[in-house]
């Protein structure tokens, strides 16, 4: 299949998952390149007659959504806005914690991948913020529609390519290497953390949140409608003062939701 094809099929069938075809523009390799293969397993010859083979057959569009799943991750992606929540708006949230009585920071990682962000926050949390808030524990719930990426984040071992923006010094602390040359997470670090198979277009955990990630996915692939239903039941689920993080190249859907900026430019938003 061509890149014409490939982009005449995404334009044409993203609407009808829900989606929009400019948040595949840049990425599109990945997601043409298992379309194509899709397409050469089904025995077709193009665009047109895949578009003919959704269209005849109801269930290859579960098949096709599933192939449209841009799954990079990274630890500490974008260091800027982990830096910001470590340095200042989680002592903050947690101290007001402390202030209330409370011993639990709840957190949720939505389009979760392999397990790169949530086990970011569970390091910044235990290495970063515990010496100061030993009484608080962290609950964390990692989201992820593709239940391959979610065997591997339960296995927590990585290529070490995904470490390269994390501290170092927290990499050495929280990383053992095997003999194959992967870099396996530290068991503590695992604890607190739960992993669940969710389509965000669907369900959600209940929440309340002290903080939600939700970076590089309903923000860049979602139809706008659904962009402003999802960010009205994300802030559904936060504390008054929750968190609410999105991808540093994404911006929120104009809505009338009450929230302010955290830290100035970067893509963190206080619930008011
Ligand atoms: C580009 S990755 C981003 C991972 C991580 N949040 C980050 O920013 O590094 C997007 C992830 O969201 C998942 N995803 C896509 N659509 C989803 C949906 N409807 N529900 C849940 N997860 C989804 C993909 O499978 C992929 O793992």
């Amino acid at each position: 299949m061509t890149d014409r094809e490939c982009v005449e099929l995404l334009q044409w069938a993203a609407p009808r998952l829900r989606l929009r075809w400019e948040g595949f523009r840049r990425v599109r390799g990945q997601v043409c390149k298992r379309i194509g293969r899709r397409v050469k397993a089904l025995g077709l010859e193009g665009g047109a007659a895949y578009r003919a083979r959704l269209e005849a057959e109801p269930s290859e569009w579960a098949v096709l959504d599933a192939l449209c799943r841009v799954t990079i991750s990274r630890f500490y992606r974008d260091h800027r806005v982990f830096d910001a929540l470590r340095q200042e708006l989680l002592p903050s949230l947690l101290r007001e914690a402390r202030a209330r009585g409370e011993a639990v920071l709840r957190v949720w990682s939505a389009g979760c991948a392999s397990g790169e962000e949530p086990y970011t926050v569970a390091i910044l949390f235990r290495l970063g913020l515990s010496p100061d808030f030993p009484e608080v524990r962290l609950e964390l719930i990692a989201t992820e529609a593709d239940d391959d990426l979610l065997t591997r984040a339960r296995r927590g071992c990585y290529p070490p390519g995904t470490l390269r923006e994390l501290p170092p010094e927290w990499a050495a602390r929280a990383f053992t290497r095997t003999g194959e040359g992967e870099q396996c997470l530290a068991p503590e670090l695992r604890e607190g953390l739960t992993f669940r198979c969710e389509d965000l277009r669907a369900e959600m955990p209940a929440g309340p949140f002290h903080v939600v990630l939700c970076r590089n996915v309903a923000f860049t692939y979602f139809a706008p409608p659904l962009q402003r239903e999802v960010l009205a039941r994300l802030v559904e689920r936060l504390v008054p003062g929750g968190l609410l993080v999105i991808g540093a190249h994404e911006s929120l859907p104009e809505s009338a939701i009450p929230l302010e900026r955290a830290a100035g430019p970067l893509p963190i938003f206080r619930k008011r």
